[in-house]
């Protein structure tokens, strides 16, 4: 595996692993790897000739009170992962080389970027994207591969790679979840075995939303009530949202006639989790 830490690297690294008509993957992270983002190297492998991964801490896409400072970092692990999985270039560049000073292009998807998590989180998405772009145009990927962890993130994404024209096909993997259920999270890292407990609330609010869909249940309120009431059990837990959602627009649904997004965001202490399940009134596989 190769490390890059430069752009002009990365860009001489690929370049090579493209030569002869290869197929390059990319996966974007901020490392602290788990078997959530592996799967999503697993997909990469098995999709494309040559994968590349980059590990950047964003700071663009974390707001000032948030935690860009103790986001957990353990890039020998992830190094050892990766090379096991079989990447061929890892990408993990300084803050300096990826922001040199003065810089102030971004790239904003506008109106999407408000929503769900971006609503919360002003900026975050607008980081997200601007990176994502940077990335993009370093690696000049022909696939990216992206979790269905971060539906919202895929959505802005899916609608930036349209918009700005990117010649990159957007692969969303499936969530990957720890037995329990508890959708795996860099950030769970944080909690203490109480919160880690609590967390659970998420996962069973979608279970019993997915309960009530599967019963014939197709109000988007009534579907809410019934997620609220799963949370109105924990009340350590706090609620920043739940939502109901066309998963490519990201505005909210009434009723569900469509594959339809279930969205939640909630804090547990201090810790911010999210998770998600798409609804399928025709009956497929979400
Ligand atoms: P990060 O949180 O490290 O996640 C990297 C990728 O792994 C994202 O596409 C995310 O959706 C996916 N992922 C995380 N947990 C997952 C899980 N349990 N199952 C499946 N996929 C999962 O998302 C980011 O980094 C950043 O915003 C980034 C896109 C790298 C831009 O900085």
């Amino acid at each position: 595996m190769k490390i890059c830490t430069t752009i002009r690297e990365t860009r001489a690294a690929c370049r090579d692993a493209r030569q002869g008509n290869k197929r390059v993957g990319l996966v974007p992270t901020m490392g602290a790897l788990h078997e959530g983002h592996l799967s999503l190297v697993r997909a990469a492998r098995a999709q494309c000739d040559a994968v590349a991964v980059s590990i950047f801490v964003n700071p663009t896409q974390f707001g000032p009170q948030e935690d860009l400072a103790r986001y957990p970092r353990s890039f020998e692990l992830d190094r050892e992962f990766l090379e096991k999985e079989g990447v061929d270039i890892l990408f993990a560049p300084s803050a300096e080389e990826i922001y040199p000073k003065g810089e102030i292009t971004w790239v904003t998807v506008e109106g999407l970027s408000d929503k769900l998590d971006g609503r919360s989180r002003p900026g975050h998405f607008r980081g997200v994207t601007t990176v994502v772009a940077k990335l993009f145009n370093i690696v000049e990927p022909d696939a990216a591969f992206f979790g269905q962890k971060d539906a919202a993130q895929a959505a802005v994404i899916r609608r930036m790679v349209r918009d700005l024209n990117f010649s990159v096909e957007i692969v969303v993997c499936p969530i990957v979840r720890e037995p329990d259920g508890l959708a795996m999270s860099s950030r769970n890292a944080y909690l203490n075995p109480e919160e880690r407990r609590r967390a659970l609330a998420l996962r069973s609010s979608l279970l019993r939303v997915e309960q009530e869909f599967h019963g014939g249940e197709r109000n988007a309120a009534q579907l809410m009530a019934v997620a609220k009431e799963v949370f109105a059990r924990e009340p350590q837990v706090r609620v920043d949202y739940i939502e109901i959602v066309n998963p490519d627009t990201l505005d909210p649904v009434q009723q569900i006639a469509e594959p339809t997004l279930v969205a939640v965001a909630a804090y547990v202490g201090t810790t911010r989790l999210i998770d998600n399940v798409v609804l399928n009134p025709n009956g497929g596989k979400s």
